[in-house]
């Protein structure tokens, strides 16, 4: 009975939608024919970024301002549609604020994975794609990282995404119609092309391309390089940057393999470009992308930072048959372009 009361349109949850990453992806899905949900309480995220999602797509995708720790709220949203499938993008991301407030983390992160899965076992919705981290790998890696590197998690942030990849494995272990893919994100940065949606972090950005592009639009006066004595080729950190409308399409990738249940057990993909960029390098192909001079001063190191992390990107085109097509010069110009339009945000 409860059945007939479905919309036979077949929806995908994401959850976490009106955030970042998330945002991107659900425009992503659109272009590629899916039917985005959207849960997300606003913790980190606004409710104007529909209006984005709108405009750029002409759809307005379905939302509900929720906890996903809401079980009951969220059983409805299941009982009123079609669910075939969820990406799980919802948690709390800044690993400084996880090492200062770790029960934060480790309510939010993991009591939100639990109520979800929970739920989707109730409904027989057994696809899910979770935002795993680089971060899971920490200080023991050796560049570039394979997705079989011993994971050592630096923070109770990179110990929630690790948790939850072993709670998704063990639901698996218990009930093997369940597809699951485990993303690991190295350092999602820049914006959508049009310049109507981009990254919009609550106070002063933790990460270096948000920063950096707050200086370039004049809220900072001057970018803080965490220290230029590592053993790199400039002595600034290396990062493996990718931009977010190609993770979001790697996300499209994925759920087409777990659709067509080609993943026949979890499946843990590094998203990367598989190269590495300093600081430095970061910073100049910004200056040419604003076409202006940043300002910068040399500080000390950030603690738990490491030198150089980025990714072995053939797994992901092997099994996803996806790979970034966008360059570093494409990361800065559409996080210009997004933050020039938008020097406050949303
Ligand atoms: P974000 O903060 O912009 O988006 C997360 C969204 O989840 C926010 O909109 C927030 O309001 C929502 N949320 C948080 N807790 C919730 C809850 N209990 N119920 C409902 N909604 C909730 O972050 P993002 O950068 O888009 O990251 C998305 C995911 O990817 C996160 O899980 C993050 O840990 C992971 N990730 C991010 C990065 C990165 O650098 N941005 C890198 C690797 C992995
Ligand atoms: C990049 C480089 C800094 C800011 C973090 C999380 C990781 C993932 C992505 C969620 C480093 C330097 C930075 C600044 C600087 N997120 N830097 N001045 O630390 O690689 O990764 O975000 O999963 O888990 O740890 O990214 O952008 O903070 O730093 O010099 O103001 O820039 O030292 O070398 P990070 P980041």
């Amino acid at each position: 009975m409860k059945n007939n009361k479905k919309s036979s349109k077949r929806f995908v949850l994401v959850t976490g939608g009106t955030g970042y990453i998330g945002s991107h992806t659900v425009v992503a899905l659109i272009a590629a024919g899916y039917n985005p949900i959207i849960v997300d309480n606003l913790s980190n995220s606004k409710v104007s970024v529909l209006k984005r999602i709108k405009k750029i797509t002409g759809k307005l995708p379905l939302f509900y301002k929720m906890d996903l720790r809401n079980t009951m709220a969220l059983n409805k949203i299941f009982q009123k549609h079609s669910i075939a499938s969820v990406i799980h993008f919802a948690g709390f991301k800044a690993v400084g604020e996880s090492v200062a407030e770790p029960l934060k983390y480790y309510e939010n992160n993991i009591q939100s994975t639990i109520s979800l899965c929970k739920v989707m076992n109730m409904h027989s919705v057994k696809k899910i794609i979770f935002s795993s981290s680089a971060s899971v790998y920490g200080e023991a890696s050796v560049v570039p990282i394979k997705e079989n590197s011993l994971p050592v998690p630096a923070s109770p942030y990179a110990c929630t995404k690790l948790m939850i990849e072993q709670i998704l494995i063990d639901i698996y272990l218990a009930d093997p119609f369940w597809r699951i893919a485990l993303l690991r994100y190295f350092n999602p940065v820049g914006a959508h092309e049009s310049g109507l949606m981009g990254e919009d972090p609550q106070g002063i950005p933790n990460n270096l391309m948000p920063y950096i592009s707050q200086v370039a639009v004049g809220r900072h006066k001057k970018v803080n390089i965490f220290g230029n004595d590592y053993p790199t080729d400039d002595g600034t950190g290396v990062r493996d940057y990718i931009h977010v409308m190609d993770l979001a399409e790697g996300h499209v990738a994925a759920l087409k393999k777990i659709e067509t249940a080609t993943f026949k057990k979890p499946q843990i993909i590094n998203l990367g470009t598989g190269k590495g960029y300093s600081v430095i390098e970061i910073l100049r192909a910004f200056e040419k992308a604003a076409g202006k001079v940043i300002p910068y001063r040399i500080t000390k190191r950030r603690p738990g930072d490491i030198a150089a992390c980025y990714a072995d990107i053939k797994l992901a085109k092997k099994l996803l048959g996806w790979k970034a097509k966008r360059n570093l010069a494409d990361m800065c110009a559409d996080a210009w372009h997004w933050q020039s339009q938008n020097p406050k945000g949303y």
